[in-house]
C-alpha cells in the first residue's frame, strides 16, 4: 500500500488517459495520492479530479515561477479552498530561481504571504526548493514554519540540509532522482533520514524513476522509488510502504 505523496495528475498530459493511469496506480498499489495544483486551472483540474476518484487529495498553492502573477484574489480564493474537505496541505510554494520569470522579491513575498495562510488555516505546505535552498530555510526559519510543518518536495539537497529541515518539522520526500545512478546526495539522504520521516512521491509526469527515466511518469511508478530506498536502508519494500504511508496520513490528518 503505497502513498505518491506529489502527482500531477491534472497536467494535460492525463488528458487522455487519466482513468487507465489511475487504474495502473491501483494495481501497483498506491492506494493513495495528493494532486498538486498550482495556478487557477491546475488547482480546478486537481479538485475535479479528487472529487471524482476515492482516497485523491488535493493541495493548492501558487508555484513561485508565477508568483508575479498572484493576485490578492488569488490568495482569497486559497484560503476558501483551505475548507474543502479533500484540500490537505497548502502548496507547491517556495522559491525556483532556476527560472526568471518572477523577481526573487516577489517570490519570497509571495512565498511568505503562502506560509503565513497556511498557519491561519492550519495546514501543512509542500515546499518547491530549485537552487534556492539558503532562502527557502530561511524564510522556513522566520515565518515559524514548524509550527505546520511539512514536506521537502522531491528533495534534493545534501544530508545536512535535510536535517535543518527535519528539525524544523519537516518530511523528506523522494522521487525518481533516488532512482538514478549518478544521484549521490538522493541516496545519501535516503540511508540517514529515519523511516518515520520520509515519504514518497512521483511529482509526475516529470522526473520518471529508472528505466523511465525521460519519459511520462506516472503514479505507479512510485513503486520503483520505494523498491529504491528498501534496497538502501536494507529492509523490505513492505517496510517502506507501511511507513511512509503510515507518516503521510499523519501529516495530511488522513483517517
Ligand atoms: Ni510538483
Amino acid at each position: 500500500m503505497l502513498f505518491d505523496t506529489h502527482c500531477h495528475v491534472n497536467d494535460e498530459q492525463f488528458g487522455e488517459d487519466l482513468e487507465a493511469t489511475m487504474e495502473r496506480a491501483k494495481t501497483a498499489g498506491v492506494q493513495y495520492m495528493v494532486v498538486v495544483g498550482f495556478d487557477r486551472p491546475t488547482i480546478e483540474k486537481a479538485l475535479k479530479i479528487v472529487d471524482f476518484y476515492d482516497n485523491t487529495y488535493a493541495s493548492v498553492g501558487w508555484h513561485p515561477v508565477d508568483a508575479i502573477d498572484m493576485q490578492d484574489e488569488d490568495l482569497a480564493w486559497l484560503e476558501e479552498l483551505a475548507t474543502h474537505p479533500k484540500v490537505v496541505a497548502l502548496g507547491e510554494m517556495g522559491l525556483d530561481y532556476h527560472w526568471d520569470k518572477s523577481p526573487k522579491e516577489v517570490q519570497k513575498e509571495v512565498f511568505r504571504k503562502q506560509i503565513r495562510l497556511a498557519k491561519k488555516v492550519n495546514l501543512p505546505i509542500i515546499i518547491h526548493n530549485r537552487e534556492a535552498t539558503e532562502d527557502v530555510v530561511t524564510i522556513l526559519r522566520e515565518e515559524k514554519a514548524e509550527q505546520v510543518g511539512g514536506i521537502m518536495h522531491c528533495f534534493s539537497g545534501s544530508p545536512e540540509i535535510a536535517k535543518k529541515c527535519l528539525d524544523m518539522n519537516f518530511y523528506i520526500s523522494l522521487g525518481g532522482p533516488v532512482t538514478f545512478k549518478n544521484a549521490k546526495k538522493p541516496k545519501e539522504v535516503a540511508i540517514q533520514v529515519p523511516m518515520d520521516r520520509l515519504l514518497v512521491e512521483t511529482d509526475c509526469p516529470y522526473l520518471a524513476p529508472h528505466p523511465y527515466r525521460g519519459k511520462r511518469n506516472e503514479p505507479a511508478y512510485v513503486k520503483l522509488v520505494a523498491e529504491q530506498i528498501a534496497e538502501l536502508k536494507g529492509i523490505s519494500l513492505q517496510e517502506v510502504a507501511q511507513q511512509t504511508t503510515a507518516n503521510a496520513k499523519k501529516l495530511f490528518g488522513i483517517e
